[in-house]
């Protein structure tokens, strides 16, 4: 029986790719290092520093903890200033009303994101009460696809993990979903992944499987 919904934030609730390439971009631009929209996309779902590490493994030159630190504080900051221009027209389609459904049907909502933004993000979008309990890249060690975060969200929710699924755009997402014992609902580039059990084009799709798989 399905109890509680994980969501991943940046690329199912909200769209941020742009603003994190952005971000990104600049710091490569300062640095003279290779980067573009093909390796942004293998940032999708990892955390802050293993990002940095993905962008710093084209550069010529070794970079010490210190300066690694140094180059992630400022990414953020760009990334924070960018945030501001953020609005809930950013929310991606029919996510207010498929969780407000979820809501009212008695399911319990979780968001399970790597980043450590997650809470300025949804209080911007105004969004922050439709979910129970929130886990972010601030309460975990291991960034997706370690199932730590998922599995932190339905502890919180006080479910079981098999009593959860999880909706994801990053294919490190839904590794962490099947390490987690969790069904996944695959939503833009994460529907194309094999592995992904439910691919959906959009998130009101959620409400059919769930209704299907509880009856
Ligand atoms: C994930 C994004 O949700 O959060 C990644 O998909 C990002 O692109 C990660 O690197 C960490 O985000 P933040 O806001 O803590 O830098
Ligand atoms: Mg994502």
């Amino acid at each position: 029986m399905i109890k509680g919904l994980i969501f991943d934030l940046d690329g199912v609730i909200v769209s941020t790719d742009d603003l994190h390439y952005m971000a990104w971009k600049k710091i490569a631009l300062e640095e003279g290092i290779p980067f573009d929209k093909s390796i942004n996309h293998k940032l999708r779902g990892v955390s802050r520093m293993a990002s940095l590490e993905i962008i710093l493994s084209k550069a010529e030159k070794a970079y010490t903890e210190a300066e690694k630190i140094k180059l992630a504080t400022i990414k953020n900051n760009y990334y924070v200033a960018l945030l501001e221009q953020l609005s809930q027209n950013d929310i991606l389609p029919q996510v207010v009303p498929t969780l407000t459904k979820l809501r009212k049907l008695g399911y319990k909502l979780a968001i399970g994101s790597s980043s450590r933004n997650s809470k300025k993000i949804l209080t911007k979008l105004g969004i922050t009460d439709l979910f129970d309990v929130i886990v972010d890249g601030n309460d975990i060690i291991n960034s997706k696809p370690d199932p730590e975060v998922f599995l932190k969200a339905a502890e919180r929710l006080g479910l079981d993990p098999i009593e959860c699924v999880v909706i994801e755009d990053a294919e490190s997402g839904i590794e962490a979903s099947i390490q987690s014992h969790m069904i996944s609902f695959g939503i833009g580039e994460a529907s194309r992944f094999n592995k992904t059990h439910f691919p959906i084009k959009n998130i009101a799709e959620i409400l059919n499987v769930i209704h299907h798989q509880n009856t």
